[in-house]
């Protein structure tokens, strides 16, 4: 698949009561670099990835309270299952971090958490299958299995689901209904 998909997601915006303190937070545990500030500071933006200028931008002047976020939450694909590893690793020594589980989705071994202003966010690596969504399965103690033993008992596990196919497949689909072959 070399074609340009003809749209891909590139950035989230979000409000911030604490720059500062959200600035430190996604460059610590993701590894973000701010690319640009507005020069009163009122916007700063952040990447991981050369593709893109920016794929966070926050805005201060957030009024929507902590219990109160304004979206469902926003997802970070990362390398690979030790990239996820040490990501859990850097947040549990997050004092402000709260609720980090971590569950398959079938598409994807994922760890969940509430950043420090509550904004639901996830990191996540895909898996090999497919799965009709949503699909959602805890995964205690996901860390403590090798890849290879998270891998088959997720292999075993979706056997039960009939739609459960390669992912491979389910993107060349994809792919034709997009116009990309
Ligand atoms: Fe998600």
């Amino acid at each position: 698949m070399q074609q340009q998909p003809p749209v891909s997601l590139s950035h989230t915006g979000f409000h911030v009561f604490d720059m500062e303190k959200m600035i430190g937070f996604y460059t610590r545990v993701f590894g973000f670099f701010v690319n640009d500030k507005a020069n009163d500071g009122r916007m700063v933006f952040l990447s991981a990835d050369p593709k893109d200028h920016h794929q966070l931008i926050m805005f201060n002047g957030r009024t929507a309270d902590k219990d109160h976020t304004h979206f469902s939450h926003v997802a970070f694909r990362v390398r690979d299952m030790d990239s996820l590893r040490a990501l859990a690793k850097r947040l549990a020594t997050e004092t402000e971090v709260r609720d980090v589980r971590t569950c398959t989705h079938g598409n994807a071994w994922s760890i969940y958490f509430k950043d420090p202003e509550g904004n639901e966010a996830e990191a996540f690596i895909d898996t090999p299958w497919h799965v009709a969504q949503p699909f959602y399965k805890p995964i205690d103690n996901m860390f403590d299995k090798t890849d290879e033993e998270l891998a088959a008992w997720t292999d075993n596990m979706l056997n039960e689901f009939p739609t459960k196919r390669p992912f491979d497949d389910w993107r060349k689909d994809m792919a034709r209904k997009l116009g990309m072959e």
